[in-house]
């Protein structure tokens, strides 16, 4: 191993994943590599605290590595793997939840709080659990900065403080992982009602704009795309917060300045912006589809299999440990 600190992230396949997992994620981990050892995980078994349909799952879970892999995370440099591959994963998930997790503290947590609200009755023990196996990915890796959502920043910190205890309890056995919170402007908002993140369960299809969505149909709710009162391309959050959101789109994907896109579209109204808008985002999603179809289920399998053979000499020498620390034999 080399001195680089250790990343960690991971996208759970529950949803086709869209514009808003591409810019506010992945294509910054892309920019990580380089500089950080890198481990970018497909956390199926997160998925499945809530009901999935098999076969879907299955072609969902290999469909995220091809995104990684058409967005130019390069199994070179980084580690691409399932989480199911490395059965540390549940076991050290199955430790910490008796040595150091207590109810209060999964008690406390928002997302479950917000999730058991929509879920009704059928709320699984996974659920309520996710966070201590979010916990065991980032922890069997000696990983030093995990990159996620703001929504993520308190199971981050929740990682820290099981990893604290059992330090505490037991013996100096983890690292205390840092949170990098992505960049600002990069949390792309949904297309008709910018409140919301963009989200494959927001209200409907309309605000969301996958990754594999036909060309015309993403043209199309761009068009319809909610705009705010005024008619000026300007950035501006509180004055616009749909514009804004448009524009970061339009500022991510082709680079360019607030300020010169601004100056591209003076004069003309938000219908002009949003064509222009419309045709940066079919141009980025026809280059984005042609190196995604490009890569085949041989490819996928074959940096899977690479992956996991990285991942399981990293789990397993942190498993032997936290297993001879509590007596498993
Ligand atoms: N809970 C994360 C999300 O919904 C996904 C995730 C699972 C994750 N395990 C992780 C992210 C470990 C970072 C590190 O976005």
């Amino acid at each position: 191993m080399n001195n680089k600190k250790v990343i960690f992230s991971g996208i759970k396949p529950s949803g086709d994943l869209h514009l808003g997992n591409y810019l506010g994620a992945i294509s910054q981990w892309v920019e990580l590599q380089d500089k950080y050892e890198c481990l970018f995980c497909v956390v199926n078994y997160h998925a499945i605290t809530v009901r999935q349909d098999p076969e879907t799952l299955k072609q969902r879970t290999k469909d995220i590595v091809r995104v990684y892999l058409a967005s130019g995370i390069n199994p070179k440099k980084s580690t691409i793997f399932l989480q199911s591959d490395v059965y540390e994963h549940t076991e050290l998930a199955w430790i910490l939840n008796c040595t150091s997790t207590r109810m209060s503290d999964l008690n406390k947590m928002t997302q479950f709080k917000d999730k058991a609200r929509n879920n009704g009755t059928s709320v699984s023990v996974g659920l309520f659990d996710y966070p201590v196996l979010m916990a065991a990915d980032i922890l069997l890796y000696n990983t030093d900065i995990v990159p996620v959502g703001d929504d993520q920043v308190q199971h981050v910190e929740l990682c820290r403080d099981l990893a604290k205890r059992f330090n505490h309890d037991y013996a100096p056995t983890f690292k205390l992982p840092e949170v990098m919170i992505r960049k600002q402007g990069a949390r792309i908002m949904s297309l008709s009602n910018p409140e919301n993140k963009m989200s494959k369960s927001a209200e409907g299809d309309s605000g969301c704009i996958f990754l594999n969505d036909a060309l015309e149909a993403a043209r199309k709710k761009i068009m319809k795309a909610v705009t705010d009162s005024g008619s000026e391309v300007k950035y501006d959050l509180n004055e616009k917060p749909a514009l804004s959101n448009l524009m970061t789109i339009y500022h991510l994907l082709t680079g360019e300045s607030y300020k010169d896109i601004k100056k591209d579209y003076e004069g003309q109204g938000y219908g002009d912006f949003k064509k222009g808008l419309a045709d940066v985002v079919v141009k980025f999603l026809t280059e984005f589809q042609k190196k995604y179809n490009a890569i085949s289920d041989k490819e996928v399998a074959k940096v899977l299999e690479r992956g996991a053979t990285c991942a399981k000499v990293l789990a397993q020498e942190t498993i032997k440990k936290v297993k001879e620390r509590v007596g498993i034999i």
